[in-house]
């Protein structure tokens, strides 16, 4: 089964999914965009978690394009799953990294039991990759990969990003 897709244009600590994927860096220590909110709101469980990660499995990070899971502290939603998209490169295609941070996170949602999942337009911010095609390998991605999770919301903080998903999914 594919799951249904859904927009929201928002802040994604705010959604009461199952959970919630966080656009991390390979050290899991928290950064600015959504991972800073996510830290922020979720309090310093998730830190503490990311640390265990660090020092046990994750010794040298999270390889772009992995996700692994972590509780969400006082999120509302029971799971962050964090993944590390590529940085945008001109001279080189990293098409398949940011496809696999879909697949991977769905993957790791599976192994949860998650059934609602929110992901961010992950790699679009900090990261630079181009907005329009950053929605284009989004959602075909999730469209593509067979999962168990029943809801993958898009949830887009500006006007320009919810443009960008709101025309691939129409
Ligand atoms: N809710 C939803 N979307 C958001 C939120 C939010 N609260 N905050 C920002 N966005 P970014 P990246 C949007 O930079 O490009 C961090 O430092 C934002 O407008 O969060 O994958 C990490 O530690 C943009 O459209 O993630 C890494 O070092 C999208 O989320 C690096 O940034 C992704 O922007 C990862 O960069």
């Amino acid at each position: 089964m594919s799951p249904t897709l859904t927009l929201v244009q928002g802040d994604i600590t705010q959604e009461s999914v199952d959970a919630i994927v966080n656009a991390a860096n390979s050290s899991l220590l928290g950064g600015g965009g959504v991972d800073g909110a996510i830290h922020r709101r979720g309090g310093p469980e998730i830190l503490a978690d990311c640390r265990r990660l660090r020092a046990g499995h994750y010794g040298k990070g999270l390889a772009t394009g992995q996700a692994v899971a972590t509780t969400a502290g006082r999120l509302d939603a029971r799971w962050v799953i964090h993944t590390v998209g590529p940085r945008y490169a001109r001279d080189e295609d990293r098409a398949e990294l940011l496809a696999s941070c879909y697949r991977q996170s769905l993957r790791v949602a599976d192994e949860l039991g998650a059934r609602t999942v929110a992901f961010p337009a992950v790699s679009a911010g900090i990261y630079g990759w181009p907005m329009e095609d950053a929605a284009r390998i989004a959602v075909e991605t999730v469209r593509n990969t067979e999962t168990a999770v029943e809801e993958v919301r898009f949830v887009l903080f500006d006007d320009r990003a919810y443009a960008a998903f709101a025309a691939r999914i129409a």
